[in-house]
């Protein structure tokens, strides 16, 4: 018995970090496509009019097609099974677009704003914790090819 209850212990402690950094897939479930696709919406209907971040986007002329394919973009990242074409690499768009690194900041900032009016906190904070660390990364590879 001892050695049971120590053997489950032991697995219960190895398998909770990664269940914790891997929560964000489970959310494509959690939320289903729906939800996932409307806090999408309302985030590019926000970042249109926003000071510092909307004039790049002044290029897109198919705003529903920009929302559908960004929508399509999380729902993939958040563990769903893909149901569109697209393939994106974010890195080369945004460095494509020469967007200061600072900007990253703005941008997470509305994009906790926006998931928090739109989700219950728990839940808003798991997809918040993966967009960071996406936006990091995107920040990284701007400050790499920032000339
Ligand atoms: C300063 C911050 C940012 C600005 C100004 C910005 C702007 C843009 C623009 C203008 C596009 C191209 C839209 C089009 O197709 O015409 C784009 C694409 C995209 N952005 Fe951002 N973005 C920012 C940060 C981020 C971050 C942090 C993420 C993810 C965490 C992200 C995810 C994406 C994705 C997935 C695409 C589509 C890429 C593709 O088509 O391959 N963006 N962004």
């Amino acid at each position: 018995m001892n050695n049971l209850s120590g053997k489950h212990g032991l697995v219960g402690q190895t398998e909770k970090p990664d269940l914790k950094s891997r929560a964000y897939r489970q959310l494509h479930d959690t939320l289903g496509k729906e939800v996932i696709q409307t806090v999408i919406n309302s985030f590019y209907d926000r970042i249109k009019e926003h000071p510092s971040l909307g004039s790049y986007f002044s290029a897109v002329k198919d705003w529903d097609e920009l929302k559908a394919r960004i929508g399509h973009f999380w729902w993939i990242d958040l563990g769903g099974e893909r149901y569109r074409e697209d393939i994106y690499n974010p890195h080369a768009v945004h460095r494509y677009l020469k967007i200061p690194p600072i900007l990253i900041d703005d941008w997470l900032l509305l994009f906790s704003t926006n998931l928090h009016e739109h989700l219950p906190k728990e839940l808003a904070a798991i997809w918040f914790a993966r967009a960071t660390k996406m936006a990091e990364w995107i920040r990284t590879d701007l400050q790499q090819h920032k000339k």
